[in-house]
């Protein structure tokens, strides 16, 4: 089966039956996609969120832990003030980290690059086990997804990534041996993809690649992009003029940046696509080492819809590595209130950005300064998780960079360097040649190395592929509504 072949009805029907048997058994229920974007209903009181309780699969969506912006509520998100930014647009931040167990959007792409082929009984959760290569994030939301579907899940991931991932997956797999390490660190994607062909060989293992899974790519733009469509519309409210100037995100698989695809339908912004200016794929055809874990990984993902993006920036990680020591060290948070005046309690939640949510950041004051955007220009970008995950990254960058303790004039120094001096460097706005020439690139991978036809590639140039993505939607659902019902659920949790 290629990635190009998603199932739209049930393809094997004694495998659907087992299926169903198994959630019955279980008492598990399937969130629809629509669920995922608005969510239903649920009574999810008594369930912990951190707990493998298939019920916390109806917590799967940007609406755990709202904002109240004016009268209305919003997806939860920060925005930052321009005593942090230095610039006049207004950024603003969606968290990841409100999402279940993982405390990080990953579970979204999992759930959703393993419902399709559930619900068809394509995957037997009797007797597959669910493979989830990764730099991180989403192998964790794997495990946490197949872990609460009664099933094994196996993370693939480079061997070098943060011990708190690690500490989380040894905690939460249902065997030692389903953690798979891999040579390498945050841009070796090549050796996950050779441990996954080795693993396809397993007649009991099915890969969930997120890097060529289109559900990944759907999921974003119908959920993450509609929480980040109504994060600038709970603004709006206060501020009619305000437009919706882009979307920010950093790719790894390219899921999260879906969502400026539908930012850019509804309301017109742009998509700017960014990546560690040590690993730059994107802008210069390079390659390299680089700590912003989670993004940057040296190659294009199959379901990154480049010929959308309207500029891709690069950003360095000594500016994501330095900034997550001020954002959270006792210095650092006393610099930013005390000699620069931002709210206490903002500073008390920037821990709510991992690497990735600086980078992002980053990203986006460059994008304001290179398009000139001023107060009446949004930019939203996000967080995909928190700092917690960066805590040991954190010891090692102050002893090895700051001598093991950072003063204010260490936080001076980070602040003007990577926040208000950020120039507007390693920009590029994307017009028709550049978007082919980032576009092309993805052959190599997809074509020569995983075995995609040239003609299944270059499908991906045209919108209309992408459009009709979207279209298999409601057969998902529909088989989603099918198998709750038939496992004696009427609908929701
Ligand atoms: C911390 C972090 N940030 C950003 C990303 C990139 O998101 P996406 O894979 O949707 O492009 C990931 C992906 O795993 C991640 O783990």
């Amino acid at each position: 089966m290629t990635p190009f072949e998603l199932p739209t009805d049930i393809v094997d029907a004694d495998a659907h039956r087992r299926v169903v048997a198994h959630l019955r058994e279980r008492r598990v229920a399937l969130p629809r996609f629509a669920d995922l974007v608005t969510p239903a209903k649920a009574d999810l009181a008594g369930v912990d969120r951190d707990s493998l309780d298939p019920r916390n699969l109806f917590r799967v969506h940007w609406w755990n832990d709202p904002t109240p912006v004016g009268a209305l509520m919003a997806p939860r998100h920060l925005e930052l003030p321009k005593a942090l930014t230095g610039v006049d647009a207004r950024i603003v931040v969606m968290l990841g980290r409100p999402f279940p167990i993982i405390h990080a959007h990953k579970v979204l792409a999992a759930y959703a690059c393993l419902a399709p082929r559930l619900v068809s009984g394509l995957f037997d959760p009797t007797r597959l086990r669910a493979v989830w290569p990764s730099t991180g994030n989403y192998c964790r939301g794997g495990v946490a997804i197949s872990r609460m579907l009664g099933c094994r899940g196996v993370a693939v991931l480079p061997e070098g990534m943060s011990a708190e991932r690690f500490r989380w997956l040894e905690a939460h797999v249902a065997d030692p041996a389903d953690i798979i390490r891999t040579p390498g660190t945050e841009s070796n994607v090549k050796e996950i993809y050779d441990a996954c062909a080795r693993l396809a060989e397993d007649p009991e293992a099915m890969i969930f690649n997120q890097f060529s899974e289109f559900p990944n790519y759907l999921v974003h733009y119908l959920a993450t992009g509609s929480a980040a469509g109504a994060v600038y519309e709970a603004h709006r409210e206060t501020a009619p003029d305000l437009r919706f100037a882009a979307f920010v995100a950093a790719t790894g698989s390219a899921g999260a940046i879906a969502a400026g695809d539908r930012a850019k339908d509804d309301h017109g912004a742009r998509i700017v696509a960014v990546e560690p200016l040590e690993c730059p794929t994107m802008l210069y055809n390079g390659f390299g080492e680089h700590n912003i874990q989670g993004v940057g990984d040296k190659h294009i993902p199959l379901i990154h819809n480049v010929m959308n993006a309207d500029l891709v920036v690069g950003v360095s990680d000594a500016a994501t590595d330095d900034l997550d020591v001020l954002f959270n060290t006792q210095a650092g948070r006393r610099f930013l209130v005390e000699r620069k005046g931002v709210d206490a309690a903002l500073v008390g939640q920037l821990d709510a950005l991992g690497f990735s949510g600086i980078c992002n950041v980053l990203a986006a004051i460059k994008t304001a300064r290179r398009l000139r955007l001023g107060p009446d220009d949004m930019l939203v970008t996000l967080a995909t998780d928190g700092a917690e995950l960066y805590d040991s990254e954190r010891e090692d960058h102050l002893a090895t960079r700051f001598g093991g303790s950072f003063d204010a004039v260490d936080a001076a120094e980070a602040f003007g360097r990577h926040l208000l001096g950020g120039d507007a460097d390693h920009v590029i706005e994307l017009g028709r040649r550049e978007r082919d020439r980032v576009f092309n690139l993805g052959y190599y991978t997809w074509v020569e190395q995983q075995g995609v036809s040239v003609a299944d590639f270059e499908r991906r140039r045209e919108q209309r592929f992408w459009r009709g993505l979207r279209d298999l939607v409601p057969a998902f659902d529909a088989m989603i509504d099918r198998t709750n019902r038939d496992a004696g659920f009427a609908r929701a949790a």
